[in-house]
């Protein structure tokens, strides 16, 4: 793919996080049903089908375009918490991207779109949330950017740091969501909002570096 990324990155980054996401559908169940309400892939799977269909149905012209299609998919079919925290996400990450992306560009789109989740769910690292596996995600990128590589490169960093960050919420003790109810009954569960943003950045370095 091309560096910057453009239009054609964003549309592939998109149909590929479907498609995870559907494959992942049980598994993200599962580690919600541990700690919640077991919603979590039936909400990330819906979400992105239905992202899918409006891409077919009004095609967006840039990079901006699709991450605002998705947000507003988002917000207006995925319930619970993880609907309007993704959504938001995706709307500041829109915001922060005026142009095709390169690396820095990566580590804008992913500072805005944690902004965005914690100025929506006010989560700080160590929640046992997805902030978990968003923020070393960004640390990553940043560390890529920062010596000259590509926006490939930042985004396949930021991908491994976030898997990473996901994992790591394994021992942690949620205190924000619904998992929180739980209080110590948390620990020794993944987090599955953390895991699916592993997903979602896995498929956006997979996409950067297809083609
Ligand atoms: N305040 C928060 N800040 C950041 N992330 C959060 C917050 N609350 C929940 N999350 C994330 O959302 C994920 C759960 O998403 P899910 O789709 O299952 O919504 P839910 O918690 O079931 O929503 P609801 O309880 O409103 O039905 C968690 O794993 C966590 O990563
Ligand atoms: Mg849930």
């Amino acid at each position: 793919m091309a560096d910057p990324l453009g239009l054609a990155w964003a549309l592939d980054w998109t149909r590929r996080a479907q498609a995870t996401l559907a494959e992942h559908r049980m598994e993200l169940i599962d580690l919600d049903r541990a700690i919640g309400d077991g919603d979590h892939g039936e909400n990330m799977d819906r979400g992105f089908k239905a992202v899918v269909a409006k891409l077919d149905e009004s095609p967006p012209e840039d990079v901006a375009g699709v991450l605002k299609l998705v947000a507003a998919t988002l917000m207006s079919k995925v319930g619970g918490a993880a609907g309007p925290l993704y959504g938001t996400a995706y709307m500041r990450a829109a915001k922060a991207t005026e142009a095709d992306v390169d690396a820095a560009g990566v580590v804008a789109l992913l500072e805005a779109a944690l902004e965005g989740i914690v100025a929506r769910g006010k989560a700080t690292i160590g929640e046992k949330t997805m902030v978990d596996a968003w923020t070393p995600a960004i640390e990553a990128a940043k560390g890529v950017a920062q010596g000259g590589g590509s926006a490939a490169e930042a985004l396949r960093a930021a991908a491994t740091a976030a898997t990473e960050g996901a994992e790591a919420t394994i021992p942690m003790k949620a205190t924000k969501g619904r998992a929180s109810y739980l209080g110590e009954r948390s620990i020794g569960h993944q987090d599955p909002g953390a895991t699916s943003t592993a997903y979602l950045l896995a498929c956006a370095a997979d996409a950067a570096e297809a083609g």
